[in-house]
């Protein structure tokens, strides 16, 4: 990384919040702002959350479910677990294996009532082609939706914006109820990130 992109991300607001509230990433607030907003996950639900280190995001679902909720983080790097909570799980690996889907299964024991992917592809530097590396990460999201998500559930998909994303959207709509497309506060306007968010899922994973 360049010396001015330290620079600039020291000089963060939501990099320094995150320091000292103690949060694993700026990130974290993205995912305050979403469920503050659209109240996806509630105390005493089960949360898989794709893409998930460092653990930033798992980090707000573990306070927003409590102790009778439950955590589930699956991310092709290793996430550090949480000493203060005993309802966390990680596992590595890669959400769009279906071995990982299978062990999503195994550690969940039956369906979860939220999903949420802040996953991103690791970035060549050709935007297109991270870009189309998203929607697929998008789309395995989707499809591990229909396996492991609750009748009503809810979901949030981090996409960038660009090919595919308007069919990727239409296909959200037909399983959810209500689907909003929103950038959190704290997401930085120049990137082209977006956060889809999915209510109601439509029927019962299989
Ligand atoms: C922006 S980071 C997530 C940050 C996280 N939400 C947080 O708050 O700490 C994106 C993550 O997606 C993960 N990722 C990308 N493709 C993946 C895949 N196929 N399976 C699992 N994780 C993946 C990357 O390893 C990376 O850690």
């Amino acid at each position: 990384m360049s010396q001015n992109w330290n620079q600039e991300r020291k000089k963060d607001e939501y990099y320094k919040k995150a320091k000292k509230q103690e949060y694993r990433s700026r990130a974290s607030f993205k995912l305050l702002q979403l469920n503050r907003k659209f109240k996806i996950i509630k105390n005493g639900d089960s949360v898989v959350d794709l893409g998930a280190a460092p653990g930033g995001w798992s980090q707000i679902a573990l306070e927003l479910v409590g102790e009778d909720g439950l955590v589930v983080a699956v991310d092709l790097n290793r996430i550090k677990p949480f000493p203060d909570y005993d309802n966390f799980w990680s596992i590595k690996g890669d959400f769009t294996q279906e071995e990982t889907l299978n062990e999503i299964e195994r550690t969940l024991q039956g369906k979860t009532q939220v999903i949420i992917s802040d996953a991103a592809p690791k970035l060549s530097g050709i935007k297109d082609l991270d870009q189309l590396r998203s929607i697929d990460l998008a789309r395995c999201a989707l499809k591990i939706s229909d396996h492991i998500l609750k009748y009503k559930g809810n979901l949030i998909i981090k996409v960038f914006q660009g090919e595919g994303y308007p069919e990727l959207l239409k296909d959200i709509k037909k399983k959810f109820q209500t689907v909003k497309t929103t950038k959190p506060p704290s997401s930085k306007k120049k990137s082209g990130e977006m956060y889809i968010v999915g209510r109601g899922f439509r029927k019962e994973g299989r």
